[in-house]
């Protein structure tokens, strides 16, 4: 089985470039960070703060997230309701970077995450994944950006959807998780010493997905 494995911080366009790959060489992509998000999600649904971890591993036992494409498109569901789009909340996003901190919360994912790699070609994005969860993958690619060039990405995304934010609370917010994801006791957000490093602050999203693919193709 072929995986690949894409590491790096928050906007720096992991997703929508991994989404496009794997469809691209025909491979399942595999997005752990909803599964993070979808577990923050619960959490602040709950009332429960995510930072606090005895609580949100009490939550644990109740969660039962499932993956299934649709379309050609990969949801998550959350005790059976799709929140694909549910998780994308900004606030989300920050409970997600909280609850990930905790090693209950990262043990809990593991297993389904090592799964989904065991009998099909992959592709999976996150943080950890070259580290902890495929430290054997075939490819392994970090891929990281300036704050500033993520941050001016985002800002323009928000502007797109309607909901305008400025720059400096993008940046701020950028730097925030940067820092939680790094600075994390377990599985922080780090280049595997095997790993490729890409950075796309100076390219646009084409050329990163040319560099990429090229990069993927001559290391399988
Ligand atoms: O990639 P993302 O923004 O959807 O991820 C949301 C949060 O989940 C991110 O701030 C850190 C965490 N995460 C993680 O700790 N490990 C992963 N493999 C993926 C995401």
């Amino acid at each position: 089985m072929i995986s690949v494995a894409i590491d790096g911080p928050s906007g720096a366009g992991k997703s929508s470039l991994a989404k496009r790959l794997a469809k691209d060489l025909g491979y399942v992509y595999v997005d752990t960070g909803a599964m993070y998000r979808s577990i923050g999600l619960y959490a602040v649904r709950a009332g429960v703060d995510p930072k606090d971890e005895a609580a949100v591993t009490a939550l644990l036992p109740q969660i039962k997230l499932a993956i299934r494409l649709v379309d050609g498109a990969q949801h998550i569901y959350l005790n059976g309701e799709d929140v694909s789009d549910a998780i994308r909340a900004e606030n989300i996003g920050m409970a997600a970077s909280a609850v990930s901190a905790h090693p209950p919360v990262r043990a809990f994912l593991l297993d389904t995450q090592r799964g989904l790699a065991a009998d099909q070609n992959i592709l999976m994005d996150g943080r950890d994944i070259g580290t902890v969860v495929l430290p054997n993958a075939t490819v392994k690619i970090f891929l990281t950006a300036s704050a500033e060039a993520r941050a001016e990405r985002r800002r323009k995304e928000l502007e797109e959807k309607g909901q305008p934010a400025d720059f400096a609370t993008v940046l701020a917010d950028i730097q925030q998780r940067d820092y939680q994801d790094t600075h994390r006791a377990i599985a922080p957000l780090k280049q595997a010493d095997d790993a490729i490093l890409v950075d796309t602050s100076d390219i646009g999203f084409d050329e990163s997905f040319e560099l990429l693919k090229r990069t993927i193709l001559a290391h399988i």
